[in-house]
């Protein structure tokens, strides 16, 4: 069966495409800016912002990987759209992220949760903590400044956060996506340690031999610091609430959920520093 993989792109999201592939499913890989065919992939072009491209990506699919929109108020009635539009599909798997479900339901991110398990098809959600990927791959939230200035630039005190890696997004949203006994179930993944930020800079200094540090900017300065990245008003706000979430302490719990569905371990911050820092990051 096809998987519609949205946000297919991304650190998780193309990760998640290439996982699929290998294991031969079938994926349409649908973002505005598609690729070349490859194997079982085939790119589609799809925007959530203009609908006419909603059924040429969805194609032929039966379930869909999807994230929805971040930092937009309306995700949840956009995505309930997206799903209501195509009644050929059966499954829905929708990546929010660890602690929403702690949220209040009218959270647009709760909220985004709830309509996919209202849409009346077979779902299943997967709740990954923050991305180890942030470090290297996300220009807008650390990688430019670690790049450029060798700051670990985040106001996070000594909040503590279970770093998960995309890598294992992949394999974890593969067990999902091609197995069964996954409907109307949570997951939420995290790294085997619950680590700060100061940590973080530590092990991509020691893997990378670079004087990286970390960099506990106040709110004033840690917005400023968003905003110069040319993200919208409302991403920035998205990322100063997930920073004051991070500083209550709702990112540190680990659980075993990763290990549950795979059958392995997460990856740790130790190794996505040495396989990832040890050479030179882009
Ligand atoms: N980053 C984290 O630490 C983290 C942790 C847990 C959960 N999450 C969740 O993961 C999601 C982000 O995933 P990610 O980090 O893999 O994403 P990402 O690297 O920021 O990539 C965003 C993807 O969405 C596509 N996209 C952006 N705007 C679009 C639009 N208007 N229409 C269609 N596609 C669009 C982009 O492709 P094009 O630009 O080609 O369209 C790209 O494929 C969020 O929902 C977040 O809540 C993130």
């Amino acid at each position: 069966m096809t998987v519609w993989v949205e946000g297919a792109t991304g650190k998780a999201g193309r990760r998640v495409v290439r996982a699929l592939a290998a294991a031969g499913v079938p994926v349409r890989a649908a973002s505005r800016h598609p690729g070349e065919p490859h194997g079982s992939v085939t790119p589609v072009r799809f925007d959530w912002y203009d609908e006419t491209t909603w059924a040429p990506a969805l194609g032929d699919a039966g379930t869909l990987f999807v994230k929805g929109l971040d930092s937009d108020d309306d995700a949840a009635e956009i995505t309930t759209r997206l799903i209501a539009s195509a009644p050929g599909v059966r499954r829905v798997v929708l990546m929010s992220a660890a602690g929403v479900d702690r949220t209040p339901a009218g959270a647009p991110r709760h909220a985004l949760e709830l309509a996919v398990q209202n849409s009346g098809k077979r779902w299943t959600i997967l709740r990954p903590n923050w991305f180890l990927q942030n470090f290297d791959e996300d220009d807008a939230v650390f990688a430019r400044a670690l790049r450029e200035t060798d700051q670990l630039y985040a106001g996070s005190g000594e909040a503590r956060v279970a770093f998960f890696d995309t890598r294992d997004l992949a394999d974890a949203a593969v067990t999902v996506l091609t197995g069964d006994g996954h409907d109307g179930r949570g997951y939420t993944l995290t790294g085997p340690d619950s680590v700060t930020f100061g940590d973080v800079a530590d092990a991509l200094a020691e893997a990378s031999g670079r004087p990286l540090k970390h960099l506990d900017a106040t709110p004033p300065q840690h917005r400023a610091h968003f905003a110069a990245s040319g993200r919208p008003e409302a991403w920035v706000d998205h990322m100063m609430h997930l920073f004051e979430l991070a500083r209550a302490g709702v990112f540190s719990p680990v659980t075993d959920d990763f290990r549950l569905l795979t059958g392995k371990p997460p990856r740790s911050l130790a190794a996505y520093a040495a396989e990832v820092w040890a050479a030179p990051v882009r």
